[in-house]
């Protein structure tokens, strides 16, 4: 196990789950519970609560629960070892060095290593022995200044096998380490290690905190692949994080420029535009989205001129609005990136450039009328409908009014007929999403879309036996030992669905430890959700009278009964209904 559990009690002990929600959401007493509007999903009428005595959290409309660690992990974005660190630093606790071990290795010791490993690449870059091409290159080609290779910590590895092998074994570093921190590569033939880095420019990736968490390593001519990035390591989750926020952090309270590039944020900065970061050779993700939430209410996407750059800013405009940013778009012409639109036409131009970025409608309007003709009639219809489309998306009439008029000029339409469309699609919208509703609610009453648990449906009646299962399990140390003993038999495989099988053996596996079974150690193996459906279950439990060993008893066979149906029916009605229903989600 990674951090002991004295540590983990120690930092729960320490934490008051009220003072930590309270830090997010406001909440009100109700009894011996405090209640609040849910920060996971959104609510007019609070129905979350936190129960500061069992020191738990439960939200009865989307179903988030769990303790202090899980309402960590899902508000700040963390993983489980992540959290505890949080919640660690908070209490004013220290976490042994031996206890962060994740898959062997510690996050601080990953992070001491590429340090390491960055200072031996600056150290190449600047040696007239090794990094004279790469300095050329990053000055020349690039354009770059000293100062700025500095500020981003570039470097160069040089076009060796061993070189910074042997520097790391120097500096104490094992092979699993630099094998696992992607800086060396295995080889197949001889097991030894090589580096992995080679004749490449190094970007180091550094996290909001200060700590180089990765590298990127671009070649300096067009061979393939362009960029070779270290792949997630413990410490290290590109989903999460953002290039250069280290830096734009600072700046960017009124407005954050995205890139698609290492170079253009570089670039960016250089040119004075601190606020710019990139995400780190993926796509945009919503874990990003939400962390720029965190520093900024703006966003400005300046992503490459290209059919690609232009589909991915589509893609981000959606993302980025979803979390409530305010989404601009920078429109780029006579050159590919804003890398190369600085050198070619300098940093005023730039500025001002974003100072006209346009509002998501008019990009998206932009590519519309690039798209069609607007002089034929059959494209004006197909622009008017798909114009039209985006505008009833939108939320606020104000807005729509806004749009309309601006596009019945150059449409030809009177404003009138424009608006009378746009209204009938709204309506129709809300009508499809009310019908949604109710078919969603319906369907989740029996487990149908359950995506914590997607057995569930398959048989709802194993299923509700198998949590009063779980629940009175997780509840009482009593029922825990009965079936530990043998006293009671339940076996793993007497689950149906997988989740509860594996809540099952998890749970059993905590109670045979030293320590025995505690609630918060199942974070460690099971997600937020997983965890708030384990809350459920326990509510579900507590709020009833009866919990004893004749219940335990009775749900094993209820559960056993129902599984033995659907031996006998398989390929029966709601098999049918699922595969139908199946089907028709691969078709949407
Ligand atoms: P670009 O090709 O636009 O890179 O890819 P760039 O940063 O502008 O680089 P220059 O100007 O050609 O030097 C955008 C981003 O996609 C990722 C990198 O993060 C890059 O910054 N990428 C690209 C990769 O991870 N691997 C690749 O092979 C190419
Ligand atoms: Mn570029």
């Amino acid at each position: 196990m990674a951090i002991p559990r004295e540590v983990i009690e120690e930092i729960l002990y320490r934490t008051d789950i009220e003072e930590l929600v309270g830090s997010y959401v406001t909440l009100k007493r109700a009894g011996s519970n405090l209640s609040g509007l849910c920060p996971f999903h959104s609510e007019k009428t609070p129905s979350f609560s936190v129960s500061p005595a069992k020191k738990f959290f439960y939200c009865f409309g989307c179903g988030a629960g769990g303790d202090a660690i899980t309402f960590v992990m899902k508000m700040e974005n963390l993983d489980y070892p992540q959290a505890v660190e949080f919640l660690a630093k908070r209490a004013g606790v220290t976490i042994p060095e031996s206890g962060k071990h994740e898959n062997g290795f510690s996050r601080e010791r990953v992070y001491a290593m590429n340090v390491e490993a960055a200072k031996f690449f600056r150290t190449c870059l600047f040696d007239p022995k090794y990094g004279q091409e790469a300095m050329e290159y990053l000055r020349g080609k690039r354009r770059l200044s000293t100062e700025i290779i500095r500020r981003f910590g570039l470097g160069f590895s040089p076009n060796t096998f061993g070189m910074l092998t042997d520097h790391m074994h120097k500096k104490g570093y094992r092979d699993e380490e630099l094998i696992a921190g992607f800086l060396c590569g295995k080889s197949q033939k001889t097991g030894r290690s090589y580096d992995y880095f080679r004749n490449r420019v190094m970007f180091p990736i550094i996290d909001v905190s200060g700590n180089v968490i990765a590298f990127g390593g671009r070649v300096m001519d067009d061979s393939k692949p362009k960029y070779l990035n270290s792949s997630d390591t413990p410490g290290f989750k590109k989903s999460k994080n953002l290039f250069a926020l280290n830096y734009a952090k600072g700046a960017c309270a009124e407005q954050m420029i995205l890139c698609e590039g290492y170079m253009d944020v570089i670039a960016m900065h250089a040119a004075g535009f601190e606020n710019a970061v990139a995400t780190l050779g993926t796509s945009l993700t919503s874990e990003q989205a939400r962390l720029m939430t965190k520093y900024t209410k703006k966003v400005i996407i300046s992503y490459d001129s290209d059919e690609a750059g232009q589909r991915a800013a589509d893609r981000a405009i959606r993302m980025l609005g979803e979390v409530g940013l305010d989404v601009r778009v920078l429109r780029l012409s006579g050159a590919k990136d804003p890398d190369e639109f600085i050198k070619l036409y300098g940093a005023d131009r730039l500025r001002s450039l974003l100072g006209e970025s346009k509002t998501w409608f008019d990009f998206k309007w932009n590519t519309l009328t690039t798209r069609y003709n607007l002089n034929t009639p059959s494209d004006r219809i197909k622009a008017s409908e798909e114009a039209c489309a985006l505008i009833a998306g939108v939320f606020s009439p104000i807005e729509r009014e806004v749009y309309i008029s601006q596009i019945a000029g150059p449409l030809d339409l009177p404003v009138d007929v424009i608006k009378n469309n746009v209204e009938r699609m709204v309506a129709k919208r809300r009508s499809e999403a009310k019908r949604k509703e109710g078919q969603d609610a319906r369907l989740s009453i029996r487990n149908y879309g359950d995506r914590t648990n997607i057995d569930a449906a398959k048989n709802i009646a194993a299923n509700a036996a198998e949590e009063a299962i779980l629940g009175l399990l997780l509840l009482y140390e009593e029922h825990r030992s009965a079936v530990r003993s043998g006293k009671v038999i339940l076996r793993a495989e007497d689950f149906f669905t997988a989740l509860g099988r594996r809540m099952f053996e998890e749970i059993m596996r905590l109670d045979a430890t030293d320590g025995g079974f505690m609630f918060s150690l199942l974070g460690e193996s099971f997600t937020p959700d997983e965890m708030g459906r384990m809350q459920k279950y326990m509510r579900e439990r507590s709020s009833l009278t009866a919990n004893g060993s004749e219940v335990l008893s009775s749900s094993i066979e209820a559960l056993r009964r129902a599984v033995q149906k659907t031996e006998e029916k398989k390929g029966d009605l709601s098999d049918l209904i699922l595969k139908k229903r199946n089907q028709s989600k691969t078709k949407e």
